[in-house]
């Protein structure tokens, strides 16, 4: 699998700090712990496209693996794509002990169907898509659970190119306005533009220099906000490429309301100092 440069480092050691510090902070509690990692790619990411490295690099799902001090109780890596799923079976093969389902599944369909007496369990979710694929009645279905502390990649760059350059709301296509609304859950994303007294409409002040991602991105946090109330966390990260430009905004919510303390402490100084 190829993708990547200095950002998806980024985004990997934030997830594998948070579930270092996770499993240790649970580890003497009655809970079983799960990783889930619903667009799980293949294990290892090809360094390829980076002329400055070689090799690979370890993937979301082996760094999940490989976590020591109190290991996972059970891995669950969801991947929509067959040749990626039989990587990760290979993966699964090589750790004969650990107890991993791999899911040739749609990340959406399979998280929203999922039936599971949580009572007993507590986990992480990684949610890595490449684009607008993570669905607003998945993250709802997320929430219900009360269970995962969830990890979300929201796709600023995806999102901003679907904007429409004239900056007139009407102009956006039927396609895309479709898709801003599975993502957003409801129409909220329009309020990215307002209406002037003269009645003509803007972007909201402030979105005109970053093409609308700020705007956007602060409607999506105020609906997560909204669902998950103290369990969403506020502080969030920017992932950018080597030049500069916003890719994704690394964001967080806890699961079970009793982890709300120590889950945004240890995501949040994760998020601040890192
Ligand atoms: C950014 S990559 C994940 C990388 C992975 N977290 C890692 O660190 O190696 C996104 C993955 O999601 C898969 N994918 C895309 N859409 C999906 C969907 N709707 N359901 C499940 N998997 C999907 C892609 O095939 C791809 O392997």
């Amino acid at each position: 699998m190829q993708f990547g440069g200095a950002w998806t480092e980024e985004k990997l050691q934030i997830l594998e700090r948070y579930l270092d510090a996770y499993t240790t902070a649970l580890k003497n509690t009655p809970f079983n712990l799960v990783y889930m990692d619903a667009f799980a790619g293949a294990g290892q990411i090809d360094l390829q496209e980076d002329r400055d490295a070689a090799g690979f690099r370890r993937g979301s799902t082996l760094r999940a693996i490989q976590i020591r001090d109190k290991p996972f109780d059970e891995l669950v890596f969801v991947e929509r794509d067959p040749a990626r799923c039989a990587d990760l079976e290979r993966l699964r093969d090589d750790y004969p002990n650990r107890r991993i389902t791999v899911e040739n599944s749609e990340a959406n369909g399979f998280l929203r169907d999922l039936r599971k007496d949580w009572r007993a369990w507590r986990g992480v979710l990684f949610l890595d898509p490449f684009a607008t694929e993570v669905e607003w009645s998945t993250i709802e279905a997320i929430a219900s659970f009360h269970a995962l502390d969830t990890w979300i990649l929201f796709p600023v760059s995806a999102v901003a190119r679907m904007l429409p350059k004239s900056r007139r709301p009407d102009d956006i296509s039927p396609t895309w306005a479709t898709r801003l609304t599975i993502v957003f859950g409801d129409q909220s994303w329009r309020r990215l533009y307002r209406e002037s007294p003269q009645g003509e409409l803007f972007m909201r002040p402030g979105s005109m220099r970053d093409s609308g991602v700020g705007g956007l991105l602060d409607i999506y946090k105020d609906n997560l906000k909204r669902l998950f109330g103290k369990r969403f966390l506020s502080t969030s990260r920017r992932l950018k490429t080597s030049t500069g430009s916003p890719l994704f905004e690394f964001i967080f919510c806890v699961g079970n309301p009793r982890g709300i303390g120590p889950a945004t402490r240890i995501a949040g100084h994760i998020l601040e100092r890192m």
